[in-house]
């Protein structure tokens, strides 16, 4: 699929006509001279050039831009450990395994399949290109881009989030010059320091996804060498986390303590949650294969020691609550049980991790099968409709909490969140990676959960946090009216009076729902995540058309002078509301990047040669045939 695609943006009145069409026309020379001069001057200017496997052409026109690196004014490799292990866990050794295929055997495409899906494809182009102007010439090298005032902001480190988590969607997207633009000024991030305002310490979680992520991956991507150069410092900074005396991460780094030659390191979180513990799994292990050192690798191993030896002695064994003791390292003491917020993402990490391992390491596939079963059972349900056989097709996540008595269920709360949404990529692709097919099913139909989230809203775009109505059982589940109003006025609190139509009205819930908790719409990725893995792995075309109902909504309500501000309202079609003042980095880093790979031929970032992280940064896998590692 490398042929050079020459794709006109859709715009008003050309049609590329046939052969044949043109034939029948009396004066078919001259028509033929306007035409092809027309499509001379008519060109398009931003024609996708390539599929990234031709950036060659990138590398040998590039700049020296190693010459540049500028050494940060901290050295972290000779910062202290106090806190060293006696010897290092390493890197499973051994061929990688040959793993189950997760892409569908996509057949040859039609032609005007294909200029659909281009023509999308460029559309979200267009729309990322929009906005890397506004942060290019406005807030360069800052964190975000506040996409209505128009100028730059700090929120994770003052290091340029935006900039760092943007790299590799410059690379996929085929932006050459904005790529080397960027790796330039990549190459001149002083990670010696943070800046003040941030009271000295910064996110061990959100650094590792973003910075650490984002340079692996655009480093795994183009080959720069000076991307590895700047994750190793990150990468240096960021093991001093590991400095407690258990090895247990810490939530928050304080910079300049990590400094200091005195003293016995920190002392680790009695409360962290699981995300911020366990999702620096793929970035460390991945920092540890290419540049081949062992303490990267043995930090985060001794992390999954953990959770695989406490794994049957939380409140509902099998799965990890929300709040960890990484001091004690107990599990035992938190009751509630999420997907969503603060829990997500070291789920997440389960299959990927054992994927970029080659299958080497089994505690990630242990961690993973003991668990998704007590997710299935416990957390998944059957939303109440009107219509059952639109039910039918759905499934929604909510939250779990365990009960004092023994084997009493846990109780569900129906709360589905936005982020939740990754959790039907999720389930599709551990399901391919560990051959369950019935976990496969589940991924698809969580999957039509988010997308019917979004169709259903006024502006067709989902909400943060919603409530809907678990049916007793998924199979049978006729609607209930009665039910259903209770549930939407207990949910009310007495806000809008005791009249139900009242109430219904002042909400603008649409039916099935029983409450919108967080109305608003942060440009988040997980929806189009999932429908883009989805996609990948069953072929099925009405993703393609379900990713451009999304992308077109979330366009029209989050449109900025600027860039995409966050939608406040999405039940609120009709006012106009302006949108809120806030991009983070995922719009270019994730959300962005997702819609334009699934508009792109299925070969780009193939699932089954790269594996993304948490920020949609894809690393590359090993090939069973031989041990790619470089370095
Ligand atoms: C955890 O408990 C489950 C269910 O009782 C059991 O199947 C599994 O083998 C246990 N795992 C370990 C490591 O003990
Ligand atoms: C519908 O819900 C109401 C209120 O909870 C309940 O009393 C009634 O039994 C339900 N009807 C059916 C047919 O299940």
């Amino acid at each position: 699929m490398n042929k050079k695609l020459r794709i006109k943006p859709p715009r008003g009145g050309y049609q590329p006509m046939s052969r044949r069409h043109v034939r029948t026309l009396s004066y078919a020379f001259l028509f033929v001279s306007v035409f092809g001069l027309f499509y001379v001057f008519s060109r398009p200017t931003d024609s996708l050039a390539v599929p990234f496997e031709q950036h060659a052409a990138y590398m040998n026109d590039r700049r020296n831009v190693d010459n540049r690196f500028s050494k940060a004014s901290y050295d972290w490799r000779k910062a202290p450990f106090h806190n060293r292990p006696a010897s290092y866990k390493q890197l499973p050794k051994g061929k990688p395994k040959e793993l189950p295929k997760i892409q569908y055997d996509f057949q040859e495409e039609s032609r005007s399949r294909r200029k659909t899906r281009e023509a999308r494809r460029v559309a979200v182009r267009n729309e990322f290109k929009r906005n890397w102007a506004s942060y290019k010439k406005l807030a360069w090298g800052m964190d975000e881009l506040a996409p209505i005032a128009g100028r730059g902001i700090s929120s994770f480190g003052g290091w340029g989030a935006t900039l760092v988590d943007s790299l590799d969607t410059l690379w996929i997207m085929g932006l050459k010059d904005e790529f080397r633009e960027a790796v330039e000024a990549t190459a001149g991030i002083d990670f010696g320091g943070v800046v003040d305002e941030f009271g000295g310490a910064i996110s061990v979680f959100e650094t590792t996804i973003r910075y650490l992520g984002g340079l692996l991956s655009a480093y795994d991507l183009s080959n720069e060498k000076v991307l590895l150069d700047k994750a190793i410092q990150v990468g240096e900074m960021l093991y001093r986390a590991f400095d407690t005396q258990n090895n247990m991460p810490l939530d928050r780094l304080y910079i300049d303590v990590a400094k200091e030659t005195t003293g016995n390191g920190f002392t680790s979180d009695s409360n962290i949650c699981f995300a911020g513990i366990g999702s620096l799994t793929m970035e460390f292990v991945r920092l540890a294969q290419v540049t081949q050192d062992p303490k990267f690798y043995d930090a985060v191993a001794r992390v999954t020691e953990f959770f695989d030896r406490v794994q049957n002695s939380t409140r509902i064994p099998g799965l990890f609550p929300i709040w960890v003791n990484a001091f004690n390292q107990d599990m035992s003491f938190d009751r509630t049980f999420s997907m969503g917020a603060m829990s997500d993402s070291s789920y997440e990490y389960f299959p990927k991790t054992f994927a970029l391992l080659g299958g080497l390491e089994p505690a990630y596939e242990k961690l993973y099968r003991e668990s998704a079963p007590l997710i299935d059972k416990y957390m998944l349900y059957r939303p109440m409709l009107p219509d059952p056989k639109v039910g039918e097709e759905l499934l929604y996540c909510g939250e779990a909490t365990a009960v004092s008595t023994q084997g009493d269920k846990p109780l569900l709360n129906s709360e589905m969140q936005h982020l939740t949404c990754f959790i039907g990529g999720f389930f599709g692709l551990a399901g391919k990676l560990f051959e369950n097919k019935h976990h496969v099913d589940l991924g698809a139909k969580l999957t039509e959960g988010c997308i019917y989230a979004y169709k259903t809203m006024p502006t067709g775009v989902m909400p943060e946090v919603f409530n809907a109505l678990p049916c007793p059982s998924r199979t049978e589940c006729p609607w209930n009216q009665t039910l259903y109003e209770e549930k939407v006025m207990d949910n009310s609190y007495g806000k809008y009076g005791d009249d139900l139509e009242t109430v219904m009205k002042e909400l603008n819930i649409p039916v099935g729902f029983t409450a919108l908790r967080d109305k608003r719409y942060l440009l988040r990725p997980e929806a189009i995540e999932s429908v883009f893995v989805m996609y990948r792995i069953t072929g099925h075309e009405e993703y393609l058309d379900h990713a451009w109902d999304m992308f077109q909504a979330v366009k029209k309500y989050s449109t900025t002078a600027f860039g995409n501000g966050q939608i406040v309202d999405v039940t609120d079609a009709q006012s106009g509301v302006t949108p809120e003042d806030k991009m983070e980095s995922f719009w270019l880093a994730e959300t962005l990047k997702y819609f334009y790979l699934i508009f792109s031929p299925h070969d780009m970032i193939s699932l089954d040669e790269w594996v993304f992280n948490t920020e949609a940064h894809p690393f590359k896998r090993p090939k069973w045939e031989a041990l790619v590692v470089q370095g």
